[in-house]
């Protein structure tokens, strides 16, 4: 009975993981989400007979809710978890159209969502790995997984002047290497840390640009379109979640531990 914990369920890229992952019924889920009502109401809805999810309410950024969902996740699952999926993640509106000169007209908002964007993209996801560790010990698979994104790969930013979504794009790179920095010292334990980016993925990010803003994206995706001459556009969570599940599915620690790979299992971004 495989299990898994995914952070972040209540839409996006982290309901799709738990859609996909709940199908299999010999799967266990637990969901964590901030606000469980309409989450529950919505699993109620659209996967009534999937008898095998467990949501759970944390907001990730609040220690002792993360604490209280591994104790639960912990008696949920018989104190051990095989991978951990983490997903939750904070995508700013602030920095998404503008280079990192441009923001600085702000300095207020910028400091703000600078602690924002760190507080949710990296310091709780230090303390969530930390406090499941006790039970990915206990598993099988032993994988912990973050949802990173190539935006937190420097040399793309600098290759192909990928200059908008600046804090974002730091968080994720920080994140990638508090991932390695946990495979470095969990190595000899058999667990895999790794970061997968799922790719570009439409889950309504863009959905209330401005027609000036999304004159900017345009220009962001025509850089894309010159990076990956196959790049069409953004991937369906479906196809992204299938193709990251392959990535975990085939990962093993002395092949990946500490890695941070993209959907293609590689450092192909898109
Ligand atoms: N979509 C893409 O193209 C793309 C590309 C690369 C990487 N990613 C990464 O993929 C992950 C999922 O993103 P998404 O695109 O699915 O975004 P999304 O639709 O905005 O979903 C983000 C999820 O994170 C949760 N979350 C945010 N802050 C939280 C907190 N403090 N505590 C608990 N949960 C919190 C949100 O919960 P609420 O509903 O309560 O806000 C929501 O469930 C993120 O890590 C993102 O950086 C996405």
């Amino acid at each position: 009975m495989p299990s898994y914990v995914i952070t972040g369920v209540s839409k996006g890229l982290g309901w799709e993981f738990m859609d996909q992952l709940s199908s299999d019924p010999n799967n266990t889920v637990v969901g964590i989400i901030r606000n469980k009502p309409p989450t529950a109401e919505r699993v109620a809805n659209e996967l009534a007979d999937r008898k095998n999810i467990t949501l759970l309410q944390a907001d990730l950024t609040n220690y002792d809710a993360t604490k209280k969902a591994a104790e639960d996740a912990g008696r949920i699952l018989g104190g051990k978890l095989d991978t951990l999926i983490a997903n939750a993640g904070y995508v700013p509106q602030f920095d998404a159209y503008d280079g990192i000169g441009t923001l600085g007209a702000k300095p207020e908002e910028l400091t703000q969502e600078f602690w924002k964007v760190v507080n949710i993209n990296v310091l709780a996801n230090i303390h969530l790995y930390n406090l499941f560790l006790p039970l990915i010990f206990k598993g099988n698979d032993k994988k912990v997984i973050c949802i990173s994104s190539a935006q937190g790969d420097p040399d793309w930013a600098k290759d192909y002047e990928i200059d908008v979504a600046a804090l974002y794009s730091a968080s994720k790179a920080a994140m990638n290497m508090i991932t390695s920095k946990f495979h470095a010292q969990y190595k000899k334990d058999g667990i895999l840390f790794m970061g997968i980016c799922p790719g570009m993925v439409d889950v309504g990010h863009f959905s209330s640009a401005t027609p000036e803003q999304m004159e900017g994206l345009q220009g962001m995706l025509k850089r894309f379109s010159v990076y990956s001459p196959n790049f069409k556009g953004p991937d369906t969570p479906h196809d992204s979640i299938k193709a990251v599940m392959k990535v975990v599915n085939n990962s093993t620690v002395e092949k990946d531990g500490g890695a941070f790979l993209s959907h293609f299992g590689n450092k192909q971004w898109i």
